[in-house]
């Protein structure tokens, strides 16, 4: 079969490795042999991020947005909690999106497309707003390319105590 290069955002290229182990025989998800085979993905996963025992790494057969509306609408147990979303881009518009379905109140920071947030302008959101639960951004903004200053906003986050979300599709396992 002729191969077909991908350029566009979001789907990924499947390696002939890959495409393979897909022809191992059906198994129950339901069996222990399943069991096994699932719980050892989630340490292989932490062992690849270089996350230790104190990490749990959960596996969720959706798309991408699926995983983050799974993880942004689980994290707000009271009607008084907030999230502050930093936006640049389509994705942290789709994060919005989520955020906005399930009415969480949002403060946002949105810069112009492929425009980094300015950190003084973060601190002084979180610093003015301690009801803020959640910090949300995008790391690599796929729509334009651009990379986030996460590590710097995690660091803020740390420092106020914030819960920090980051979605990581596209950066995993390449920063
Ligand atoms: C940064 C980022 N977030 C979210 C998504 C959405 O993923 P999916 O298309 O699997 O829902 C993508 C897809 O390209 C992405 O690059």
């Amino acid at each position: 079969m002729k191969k077909q290069k991908l350029f566009s955002p979001g789907p990924v290229m499947v390696e002939d490795n890959v495409r393979k182990a897909l022809l191992h025989p059906d198994i129950c998800h339901r069996s222990s042999e399943f069991e096994e085979l699932f719980q050892k993905l989630q340490k292989k996963i932490c062992t690849l991020f270089g996350a230790d025992d104190s990490y749990y790494s959960l596996v969720i057969s959706g798309s991408g947005t699926a995983a983050n509306e799974t993880v942004l609408s689980s994290l707000f147990a009271s009607s008084h909690d907030k999230v502050l979303l930093i936006s640049n881009g389509v994705f942290g518009e789709r994060l919005e999106e989520i955020i906005q379905k399930y009415q969480i109140p949002m403060l946002k920071i949105d810069t112009p497309w492929a425009t980094p947030p300015d950190l003084k302008d973060v601190e002084q959101v979180l610093r003015e707003n301690p009801d803020i639960k959640v910090i949300a951004m995008v790391f690599h903004e796929t729509s334009t390319g651009m990379i986030n200053p996460v590590h710097e906003v995690g660091e803020l986050s740390q420092k106020y105590g914030k819960i920090f979300f980051v979605d990581s599709i596209s950066a995993a396992a390449g920063q």
